[in-house]
């Protein structure tokens, strides 16, 4: 039977460009490159991950679906063990995204032009967007996609080795303002009310008053990127 992908991963695989090798960092049971090789997206891809317990269940997906030969699983932490440019598109979803950021950032070969950048932060994704921001990357693209009340955003980036400038709200939106798509704004709306809670938290214990007052300016600006 063909591989099915639940929505989250879908948006994830729409990110991926036709005839591009695939790198899926923390791939578990490989459903996404198993997926896109499948369907003739990409002609190979690595599937990684760090624990050996992953692996195997992205080996055995590889070997039910008789695509041995174009899928190499690999153990590795990040993207350590895989081979510079061994990839065009690099995958890391559904991992936090202060652990997305840690990872990109011990793989310089990533600093390349062609060389696209998929991440689906679980958490965090300002985390992600921050260390593009900072690192000379372009975010190309970003969408979001709810499944069973839970919203999940998926970027993609190249190295352009410009410095976007960072206004205090951007890491928490990015390219997701603007968007008039209803689920990129139930997305925003949500991210503005955890931004809030943090905010007011901290007001009503007076226990961090530099965190605060930063949180009020990311509200401020989230407010003027939200509805321009
Ligand atoms: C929740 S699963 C996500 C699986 C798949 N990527 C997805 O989006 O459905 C997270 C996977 O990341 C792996 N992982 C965690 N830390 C990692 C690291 N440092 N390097 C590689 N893989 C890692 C875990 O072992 C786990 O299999």
């Amino acid at each position: 039977m063909p591989i099915q992908l639940d929505p989250r991963l879908s948006l994830v695989a729409s990110f991926v460009r036709q005839g591009s090798v695939l790198a899926d960092i923390g791939t578990d049971h490989a459903y996404l490159p198993a997926y896109l090789v499948e369907t003739g997206r990409c002609p190979r891809a690595v599937a990684s991950d760090l624990r050996p317990g992953p692996l195997e269940n992205a080996k055995e997906t590889v070997m039910q679906a008789g695509l041995a030969d174009s899928i190499d699983t690999v153990l590795s932490d990040g993207l350590d063990a895989l081979p510079a440019l061994c990839a065009d598109d690099v995958v890391l979803a559904g991992m936090g995204g202060i652990l997305i950021a840690e990872l990109l950032s011990r793989a310089a070969w990533l600093k390349t032009p062609a060389v696209r950048i998929i991440a689906q932060p679980m958490s965090h994704a300002e985390d992600v967007r921050f260390w593009f921001y900072e690192n000379g990357f372009t975010i190309d693209r970003e969408a979001c996609v709810f499944d069973k009340h839970r919203g999940y955003v998926a970027l993609a980036a190249h190295y352009s080795g410009e410095k976007t400038v960072i206004t205090p709200a951007l890491p928490y939106g990015g390219l997701l303002f603007g968007q008039r798509d209803p689920a990129a704004l139930r997305f925003l709306e949500r991210q503005k009310a955890r931004l809030q809670k943090r905010r007011d938290a901290l007001l009503k214990a007076g226990s961090d008053p530099a965190e605060a007052q930063r949180l009020t300016a990311v509200l401020e600006d989230f407010e003027r990127r939200m509805y321009p």
